[in-house]
């Protein structure tokens, strides 16, 4: 390993940097590991990048000292073009008055009310797609199912309500053009002019469109409902309609329009993209471990069928859980990055970070270290059993740490809970195209590069 005096920065100005990361986000980052260490230094034009290794160092960043830095303003910037000023793409008091509002919508209590229709969506897409006679077999693309399923269950959550087909089919074609368009941008050295033609514009102003078009349907509905005398309704969208800011004081100042769209179009995307791919990688490694799938078969088969009793038993099923877990640090689905820009100088790690320079942490890279994960690319969910080896604080971290931690943690391990018994329950999983899974693409989530296909042989 190299000690490293110097920033790297090839010719010109670093800019061979941003095409490396982006052609091979994780084995260039593995490499710069390999090479240099736990703390690697780089420089894009005048930003120094610092990329940490360590999950001490990672903690210290996004929890330690959470107050000595913020989400980089630039990516912010970017993810602004899509989502708006949501509780995803603001720092400072408007990020904190956000999460303050919507965090009732994800108390426990309110999660486990949301078992029913959870187990409720898995049980009609997939009553509809998958084969339900003894031995009836299909080939099923499975990043397409579970993205209905998920859609399904966070607009019955946000909305109580559901797309057809070609409504969801345009929903799906949107949110995947807009995450290519946004993962593009992340990599452009400088932003766009505004007013301004520039690659992909047109494309993401028409899915733009579809989103905003079918979300604001839902919102102006309600308002109507609201004017003819009906409440707010219980499910998110109701809950955002009628939060009142405890902390405005005697105005308690309700969500505005803009943040009530900017916040529906965020839900709606970071609701249902990051569960659904979590779940397209466990039914892939399922039909590639059948030996686990049928004991995970096993432990599930006596789970009531009735959605509340399901909810509360289904995340205390061990090796369930185990196994989503272990697909999660295989392929995290925010799989990319925590970058956070420093506010002030400060230490990490014994390494001094100036005021405005970048700090890196890769949740892949710390997935995959082999010093608390030993094969890494090996799927085995006993390492999240009891018994196990204690995991260094941070080095298993899906859901982030620290005060921008998933706002839908619970909400998506009850969500993939229930759907994953119900699906595993009454199939068998086998891989179509040979023994391997897919190459996985940072495609905002993550994603598999080809279509997943795998073969679902009914049970029951
Ligand atoms: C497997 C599923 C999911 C994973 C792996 C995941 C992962 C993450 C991660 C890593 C962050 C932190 C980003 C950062 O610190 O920069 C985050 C934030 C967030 N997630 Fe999730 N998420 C999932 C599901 C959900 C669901 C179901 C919802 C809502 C229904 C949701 C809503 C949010 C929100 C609102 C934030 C922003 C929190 C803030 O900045 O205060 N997520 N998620």
């Amino acid at each position: 390993m190299t000690a490293q005096a110097e920033a790297i920065r090839p010719w010109p100005l670093g800019l061979p940097l941003l095409q490396a990361i982006r052609r091979d986000p994780f084995g260039f980052v593995a490499q710069l590991r390999a090479r240099y260490g736990d703390t690697v230094k780089l420089q894009v034009l005048s930003t120094s990048i610092h990329y940490l290794f360590r999950p001490e160092a990672a903690r210290q960043v996004l929890v330690n000292h959470q107050d000595d830095f913020a989400k980089d303003p630039r990516a912010l910037d970017i993810m602004q073009s899509v989502h708006g000023a949501n509780v995803i793409t603001t720092e400072g008091a408007v990020w904190e008055r956000q999460r303050r509002m919507l965090a009732p919508a994800f108390a426990p209590k309110r999660i486990a009310a949301c078992a029913a229709l959870m187990a409720a969506a898995a049980d009609e897409c997939a009553g509809g797609e998958l084969p339900a006679t003894p031995g009836a077999s299909s080939v099923i693309d499975v990043d397409g199912l579970t993205t209905r399923i998920t859609m399904d269950v966070i607009l019955r959550a946000l909305f109580s309500c559901r797309y057809g087909p070609e409504e969801a089919a345009s929903a799906s074609a949107a949110i995947r053009a807009l995450s290519r368009q946004l993962m593009r941008e992340f990599f452009w050295p400088v932003r766009p002019v505004a007013g301004l033609p520039y690659p992909g514009r047109a494309e993401k102003a028409r899915s733009l469109a579809v989103i905003h078009g079918l979300i604001r349907a839902r919102i102006d509905a309600r308002r109507r409902d609201m004017a003819g005398g009906a409440d707010a309704g219980e499910d998110i969208l109701g809950l955002m309609l009628a939060a009142r800011d405890e902390q405005a004081g005697a105005s308690h100042e309700a969500l505005g329009d803009a943040e009530i769209l900017d916040n529906c179009v965020g839900l709606f995307g970071a609701g249902h993209d990051t569960s659904a791919t979590a779940l397209t990688w466990w039914v892939g490694l399922m039909a590639m471990h059948p030996e686990i799938a049928a004991r995970v078969r096993d432990e599930v088969a006596d789970l009531p069928e009735e959605h509340a009793a399901a909810a509360s038993q289904v995340v205390e099923a061990r090796l369930l859980n185990a196994t989503i877990k272990e697909a999660m640090r295989l392929y995290p689905p925010s799989a990319a990055t925590f970058a956070r820009r420093a506010l002030r100088d400060v230490e990490i790690d014994g390494r001094m970070i100036a005021k405005g320079a970048l700090v890196v942490v890769s949740i892949w890279n710390l997935h995959h270290d082999e010093r608390w994960f030993p094969e890494p690319g090996a799927f085995r969910p006993e390492r999240f059993l009891p018994g196990a080896p204690a995991l260094p604080r941070s080095a298993f971290m899906p859901f982030g740490i620290g005060p921008h931690f998933c706002l839908g943690q619970q909400f998506a391990t009850v969500e993939m809970a229930l759907i994953a018994a119900r699906l595993i329950r009454r199939h068998t999983f086998s891989l179509v195209d040979g023994a391997a899974l897919p190459a996985p693409v940072v495609d905002l989530v993550l994603k598999p590069r080809e279509r997943l296909q795998v073969r679902f042989t009914s049970l029951a």
